[in-house]
């Protein structure tokens, strides 16, 4: 159910007027302003034919997402999906992780821990956090979790490769959090953090190759020569 206090004009001026959010997103654009009292960020579904029909769908299915973590602390607000291809969120004053500095680490850690079992109560595994522009850091340096383009909501009943893929983004939720907070020194987990570690297979390998890669890339010293 879309905010009844927002109308699809006052949606279409903001497109329109509103200050275009720079970024290098997959399914469109993102505009920013007010209607009314609020403060919206919008995501829109770009592109032609095929490929515009594709980001209408996602976007839609990111909507019905928000909407199942309606409520829930450290998920922005949703105030709907309008004309089937604008994503209404509230705007939430904040930096990215990857641009934010922490005040407490640790009180913010375990508030973003907090968030994540939250959402998984909720069937919604996230499966795009090890991206830290996924996760904001707000101005009272608190977090909030935001882009749920991958999500994965498990399905109730028999539904194998729905329940594989959840549980892959449920795993992959717990190993970017723990990415993070420990800035990938994994060597430093300590045992009360450690159950939260179970890298995927996929992450391994992914691990190897950028390790590979960068002694590739790493110029290799001169030789000492001695006279
Ligand atoms: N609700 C929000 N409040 C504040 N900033 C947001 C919000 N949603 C998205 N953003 C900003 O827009 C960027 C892109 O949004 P995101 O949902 O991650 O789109 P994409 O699917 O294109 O990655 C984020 O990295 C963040 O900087
Ligand atoms: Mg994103």
């Amino acid at each position: 159910m879309n905010d009844v206090s927002i109308t699809e004009s006052d949606v279409l001026a903001c497109v329109r007027d509103g200050e275009r959010f720079e970024h290098r997103g997959y399914q469109g654009n993102i505009h920013i302003g007010r209607v009314g009292d609020k403060n919206v960020l919008i995501k829109s579904a770009a592109g032609r034919g095929l490929t515009a029909w594709l980001n209408r769908w996602m976007l839609g299915r990111e909507y019905r997402i928000y909407r199942r973590l309606t409520g829930v602390d450290g998920i922005p607000h949703c105030y709907g999906f309008f004309m089937g291809r604008y994503l209404v969120l509230e705007n939430v004053d904040s930096q990215t992780l990857r641009h934010a500095t922490i005040r407490d680490r640790s009180a913010f850690f375990a508030e973003m821990l907090t968030i994540i079992k939250s959402i998984h109560e909720r069937g919604v595994a996230h499966g795009d956090l090890k991206r830290k522009e996924n996760i904001l850091v707000t101005h009272d340096s608190r977090p909030c979790l935001i882009d749920f383009g991958v999500s994965v909501f498990r399905k109730p009943g028999f539904h194998p490769l729905n329940h594989f893929r959840h549980s892959f983004s449920h795993q992959h939720d717990f190993n970017a959090w723990v990415k993070h907070k420990y800035d990938r020194k994994f060597q430093d987990i300590p045992p009360e953090d450690a159950q939260y570690h179970r890298p995927l297979r996929i992450e391994r390998m992914a691990r190897t190759i950028k390790k590979t890669w960068i002694k590739i890339k790493k110029p290799s010293k001169p030789a000492r020569t001695s006279d």
